[in-house]
C-alpha cells in the first residue's frame, strides 16, 4: 500500500501516516496535543519507526509535558502546515482575518481517511490518476475556535517519485471569516548544504536557471502580475551543494496554477529550512461565509536520490501521462508555419495562401494565422475584444481561407487574446466597465491594452461566445491563445469591497473556465497557451493545452538557454519551438539554418518565418527538416531526457538526448554556440543508455557497447565556425 497508518504505543507521537513510492518515503506524525508533524521526506525506507527525527526527547517544552514554553515548541517543531499567530514564527501557510479582526488560527488533527484515486479539485486543474495508479490519504483537522475544518490533502503516485499536496477550508461557524494567506505546501527539514534553484527571466529571456544558497536570507520567487509570469516560474528546487544530474538529493515543488505565486525557502534559528508553495497572498483576501470551502491549487512535490536528472524525468512522466488531457499528448503534433515573424500585422489572404502554398510543397502541415485577423486590427493599438473577421483583409472571410488552406493539404489554425480588449474597441466602447480598473483611477495601459474583467459571468460568456462563433465558422484545428499584459489596477464592479481581494484568483478561475469550456465544445482542438511569448508556462495551463509557447525569442542560441530551464520542468512535448528567420528578429544573431531546425526539434517543431521570401538554400532544407521531424518526433515526445552539457555554464556548447523508454534508441543534439581553434574533438560522455547493449550511431559502421559511449565516450568532431550543430543518432545494433 502507498499510504499506511501505523499507530504509536506509549510515544508522544501517537500517529504515523507513511507514503510511500517506488523510490521515497514521506512521513506525518500526529503529536499528543494533535499537532500535525513532519517526520520524513527522502529515500525510501520500510520501517515506520522513525519517530525519534523529530527531536522530541531534545525539547524541553513538549506542552503536553510542560506547557510553560509552549511557543518554543511551536517555533522549531517541523510542521506539516504552519498556521499564523500562535506562536511559530517562521513563515506560515495560513492566516485569516475574523470576525473579531484576529488574524491567528490553529490547526489540530482529527481524523484521516485513506481513498483510491485522486478528487478532483474544484475550478482548478490538478493532476489525476486511476485508483490504480494513485492513492490519497486526507488529514482533517479544525481550529475550534474558528470552527474551520481544515483538510491537508497527499496523492501518492504508484509508479512515479510525485506526491501531491493541497489544502481545504471549511468555515463551520455562523461568522463569516476571511483568508488572508492559504499556501499548499510546506516541508520542514534540516539544512542539507543546500541550494536553491529557480527558474527567472524576463520578455524574451524567460526560464533561465539560478542558483542561491539556501541560508537565513530567504530565497523567495513570487508573482504579483496576475499570471505566472515570464520574471519568475512557480518552480523551486533546492539539492546539495554538490548534487548533479545523476547523484545528491534534490527537493522540489511545482505549482499547478497560472497566477500569482509565491514559493521560498530559508534556514531557521536552528539549522532547520522550511520551504513553501502556494497562491501569493500580496492582494489576497477570501471571504468565507457559513459553510463555504476554498480549495487551494496543487502542489506537486518530487524527491530524488538521484540528481536532478531523476527529478526532471519525474515531472516529464507525471505530467505526460497524468496532467495533460489533449488528444494530441501523445500523437505528433502538425507541423506548422506561423505568419507572425513573417508578416507581422501586414498580411492580406491572398499572402497567408501564398505563404501555405509554398509551405504545403515543403511539408508543412499546418498554416497559422497570428494577430491582426480581426476588428481594424493594422497594429497592437486596437480592435481586441471585437473578434469579427476583417473581411476587407481576408476577402472571401475565414471561411474561404481555412478551405483554400485545406485544399492543399494543410490544416487551419488561429490565434486569439480573448482575455483583453483594445480602448480603442466596438467592445470598450460598449462596455467601458468591463475592463479590470478601480473607479476613479485612470487603468495603466500596457501594450495599449486592458485586461478584461472575466470574473464576471457576462464577461466570460461574451468572451466564449465571440471565440466559439469565430471557430464554428470553419474548419479551424488550431488556436493560438495568447495573453499580452500583466494585471494592475485591480478593481471590479461586480465584487463588494469586502471581497475584491478575491479578484486575482478569480481571474484565473475565470481563464480556467473558458478553457475548459473551450475543449469541451471543441474536443480535437489543438490549443497552444502562450503569454508575450512564455509568461504563462505553468502545469495549471498543459491540464488544458498540451503545449505552451516558450518564448518570443526564437533565436537559437538563446532558446539553448531557455529550452534547458524550461526542460529542466516541463516535458519536450510543450515546448512550443520554431524555426524563424535571420538575422533573429529578437537578437540580430545569425545562425545557420540547420541549427535552427536542430534546436526547435526539442519541442513542439514548426516555422515562424515568409517562406516566400527566405534564401532558396534554407528553403531547400525544409522538406529534409520535416522528414527529420517525423523521423525523431515520437522519441523526442516520448523518451526519457539527459543533460549532457550546458552552455548557459560551459559557454561554449550545449549537449542533450532523449532515450527511449526501452533504451534501444536515443537521440543526442550537439550544438557548438563558439569554434575552438586548434582543439582536438570534444569528447561526450552520453547518459541513459544501457550500459550492457550494443549500439550503432546513424552514419557509422563500428558498434559501441552502452558502457563505452556513457564512460569512455563520444568523440564530436570540431564543425568549422560557430553556432554549428549536429545529431547523435544511436541505435541498437542487431
Ligand atoms: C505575443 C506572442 C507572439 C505573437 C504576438 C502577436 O507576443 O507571443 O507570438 O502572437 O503576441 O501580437
Amino acid at each position: 500500500m502507498p499510504v499506511n497508518h501505523y499507530e504509536v504505543k506509549n510515544s508522544y507521537v501517537k500517529d504515523i501516516f507513511k507514503l510511500d513510492t517506488p523510490n521515497t518515503t514521506y512521513c506525518i506524525g500526529i503529536v499528543d496535543e494533535g499537532y500535525v508533524g513532519h517526520i520524513y521526506y527522502g529515500k525510501k525506507i520500510e520501517d515506520p519507526g522513525i519517530e525519534h527525527i523529530l527531536r522530541i526527547d531534545e525539547m524541553p517544552w513538549v506542552p503536553s509535558k510542560n506547557n510553560r514554553d509552549k511557543s518554543s515548541f511551536l517555533d522549531s517543531f517541523p510542521m506539516e502546515f504552519p498556521t499564523h499567530g500562535i506562536g511559530d514564527y517562521r513563515e506560515d501557510c495560513l492566516s485569516v482575518e475574523s470576525s473579531g479582526g484576529n488574524f491567528a488560527v490553529g490547526l489540530i488533527y482529527d481524523s484521516y481517511e485513506i481513498i483510491n484515486g485522486k478528487n478532483k479539485i474544484s475550478g482548478l486543474p490538478s493532476t489525476f490518476g486511476s485508483d490504480k495508479d494513485v492513492t490519497s490519504l486526507v488529514i482533517h483537522c479544525i481550529d475550534e475556535p474558528l470552527k474551520l475544518s481544515i483538510d491537508l490533502i497527499y496523492s501518492v503516485f504508484e509508479d512515479l517519485d510525485v506526491i501531491t499536496r493541497s489544502v481545504k477550508v471549511t468555515n463551520n461557524s455562523k461568522d463569516s471569516v476571511f483568508l488572508k494567506k492559504i499556501y499548499s505546501a510546506c516541508l520542514d527539514m534540516d539544512n542539507d548544504d543546500f541550494v536553491a534553484v529557480t527558474l527567472h527571466g524576463s520578455w524574451a529571456r524567460e526560464r533561465h536557471m539560478v542558483e542561491s544558497e539556501v541560508n537565513r536570507a530567504r530565497v523567495s520567487i513570487d508573482s504579483t502580475r496576475g499570471e505566472s509570469s515570464h520574471q519568475m516560474n512557480p518552480f523551486l528546487m533546492i539539492k546539495n551543494a554538490d548534487a548533479t544530474d545523476e547523484s545528491g538529493e534534490v527537493y522540489a515543488m511545482n505549482f499547478v496554477y497560472s497566477g500569482n505565486f509565491h514559493a521560498s525557502v530559508a534556514e531557521d534559528q536552528f539549522g532547520q529550512i522550511r520551504m513553501l508553495m502556494g497562491i501569493n497572498s500580496e492582494d489576497f483576501k477570501w471571504k468565507l461565509r457559513e459553510g463555504d470551502t476554498f480549495e487551494a491549487p496543487e502542489v506537486v512535490m518530487v524527491y530524488s536520490s538521484f540528481g536532478t536528472g531523476h527529478m526532471t524525468r519525474t515531472f516529464h512522466d507525471l505530467y505526460r501521462k497524468h496532467l495533460i488531457r489533449s488528444p494530441y499528448k501523445d500523437k505528433k503534433r502538425p507541423i506548422l508555419i506561423n505568419n507572425w515573424e513573417a508578416t507581422y500585422f501586414d498580411f492580406n489572404e491572398e499572402k497567408l495562401i501564398s505563404i501555405a502554398r509554398e509551405a504545403s510543397k515543403l511539408g508543412i502541415e499546418m498554416l497559422v494565422m497570428d494577430d491582426g485577423w480581426f476588428g481594424h486590427r493594422e497594429d497592437d493599438n486596437t480592435s481586441l475584444g471585437d473578434w469579427i473577421v476583417n473581411e476587407e483583409k481576408l476577402k472571401g472571410g475565414l471561411k474561404y481561407l481555412a478551405d483554400e488552406v485545406n485544399k492543399l493539404g494543410m490544416k487551419f489554425g488561429i490565434w486569439f487574446e480573448p482575455e483583453m480588449v483594445s480602448p480603442l474597441s466596438d467592445l470598450y466602447r460598449e462596455h467601458p466597465d468591463w475592463a479590470i480598473a478601480i473607479p476613479g483611477r485612470v487603468p495603466t495601459l500596457s501594450r495599449n491594452q486592458y485586461v478584461l474583467d472575466i470574473t464576471r459571468e457576462e464577461v466570460r460568456d461574451y468572451v466564449y461566445e465571440s471565440v466559439a462563433k469565430v471557430l464554428r465558422s470553419a474548419n479551424i484545428e488550431y488556436v493560438k491563445w495568447d495573453m499580452n499584459r500583466q494585471l494592475s489596477d485591480i478593481g471590479s464592479v461586480s465584487l463588494p469591497k469586502e471581497r475584491m481581494g478575491e479578484l486575482f484568483h478569480r481571474y484565473v478561475l475565470g481563464v480556467y473556465d473558458l478553457q475548459e469550456r473551450l475543449i469541451s465544445e471543441f474536443p480535437n482542438l489543438l490549443l497552444e497557451n502562450c503569454s508575450g511569448g512564455g509568461a504563462r508556462f505553468d502545469p495549471g495551463m498543459l491540464f488544458y493545452g498540451p503545449q505552451i509557447w516558450c518564448s518570443d525569442d526564437t533565436d537559437a542560441v538563446e532558446r539553448l538557454i531557455i529550452q534547458e530551464g524550461t526542460a529542466l520542468v516541463y516535458p519536450l512535448s510543450s515546448m512550443g519551438a520554431h524555426v524563424s528567420d535571420c538575422p533573429n528578429h529578437t537578437v540580430g544573431r545569425v545562425t545557420p539554418f540547420e541549427t535552427r531546425g536542430h534546436v526547435a526539434l526539442a519541442g513542439t517543431f514548426g516555422y515562424e518565418l515568409d517562406v516566400t521570401k527566405i534564401p532558396k538554400e534554407d528553403k531547400d532544407m525544409i522538406p529534409s527538416q520535416t522528414k527529420m521531424y517525423h523521423k525523431y518526433n515520437d522519441l523526442v515526445r516520448e523518451g526519457d531526457y539527459y543533460r549532457v552539457a550546458s552552455y548557459s555554464k560551459n559557454g561554449q556548447y550545449d549537449c542533450y538526448g532523449v532515450v527511449s523508454k526501452d533504451k534501444k534508441e536515443a537521440l543526442y543534439t550537439y550544438v557548438q554556440v563558439m569554434m575552438r581553434p586548434n582543439y582536438h574533438s570534444r569528447k561526450i560522455k552520453f547518459k541513459g543508455l544501457d550500459p550492457k547493449r550494443n549500439y550503432k550511431i546513424e552514419g557509422e559502421d563500428r558498434t559501441y557497447t552502452g558502457e563505452i559511449l556513457m564512460n569512455a565516450g563520444y568523440l564530436v568532431k570540431n564543425m568549422w565556425g560557430d553556432f554549428k550543430s549536429c545529431l547523435i543518432h544511436i541505435m541498437e545494433a542487431d
